[in-house]
């Protein structure tokens, strides 16, 4: 299930919490790390915020695809031989959370081609403080598929679990749905989580915690501002 390129069980590296079980993160290498400084370098110009991001990313979804299951599947090389292989159990698609979401969106066409790729936008409600669906537009036949769940940061949880909840509701089972993302913080971990344990996690890098913002430290800022905005 898991490749060489995976971590699990293990305390995050730079903090004193203990990584759920549905968790999975990237390798920490020496590169990886190259990478991650770059782009939570607060004078890393928008050129260069996007290309590192999207290598992050493309990492990210090769992993993800890991976790997905395969069978067994015999093909005829052109030597005339017959190769013992897998394919894929069951057709994917990507379900983004905008608007920050959307930029991992070409990561999985990249590696998935012509993958369906839903879209989700939550905010908060002013009345409530919590998550509150606005629009989402997903693939009719969802719950057919395994669902690559695209947002680059985990803050609180609170979108992302929102975003669980209506594909749940499209028929679609926990445990066929992967959610990516580049940085979390270890407390939206640990209530996303709890919350759904079936859901897997795979991020790039576990952060320190939150600040009074709710932004994740340290971080990168805002996601969205650094990708969109020049
Ligand atoms: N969203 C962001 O873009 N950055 C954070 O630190 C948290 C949520």
């Amino acid at each position: 299930m898991s490749s060489s390129m995976t971590l699990t069980n293990h305390t995050a590296p730079n903090t004193k919490h203990v990584i759920p079980p549905s968790v999975f993160t990237l390798r920490r290498t020496a590169q990886l790390e190259a990478l991650y400084t770059i782009i939570r370098n607060k004078d890393t110009s928008r050129g260069d915020f996007i290309f590192y991001s999207d290598r992050i990313i493309r990492l990210l979804v090769e992993e993800g695809l890991n976790h997905l299951p395969v069978v067994p599947k015999v093909v005829e090389t052109p030597t005339g031989a017959q190769y013992d292989g897998v394919g894929f159990e069951g057709k994917i698609c990507g379900v983004s959370i905008l608007r920050a979401g959307e930029a991992m969106e070409q990561g999985l066409r990249e590696v998935c081609r012509s993958v369906r790729i839903g879209k989700i936008l939550i905010q908060r409600d002013e009345d409530t403080t919590l998550p509150k669906l606005f629009y989402s537009k997903l693939p009719q036949d969802i719950a057919q598929r395994y669902v690559l769940l695209l947002d680059p940061m985990l803050a609180t949880g609170g979108s992302a679990m929102k975003a669980v909840e209506v594909i749940t509701e499209h028929g679609v089972a926990e445990d066929r749905i992967v959610f990516i993302n580049l940085i979390s913080s270890p407390q939206g971990l640990k209530t996303f989580s709890t919350r759904y344990p079936a859901v897997k996690v795979i991020t790039g890098w576990i952060d320190e915690g939150l600040n009074d913002r709710a932004y994740i430290v340290p971080g990168l800022g805002d996601f969205g501002e650094r990708r969109y905005c020049a």
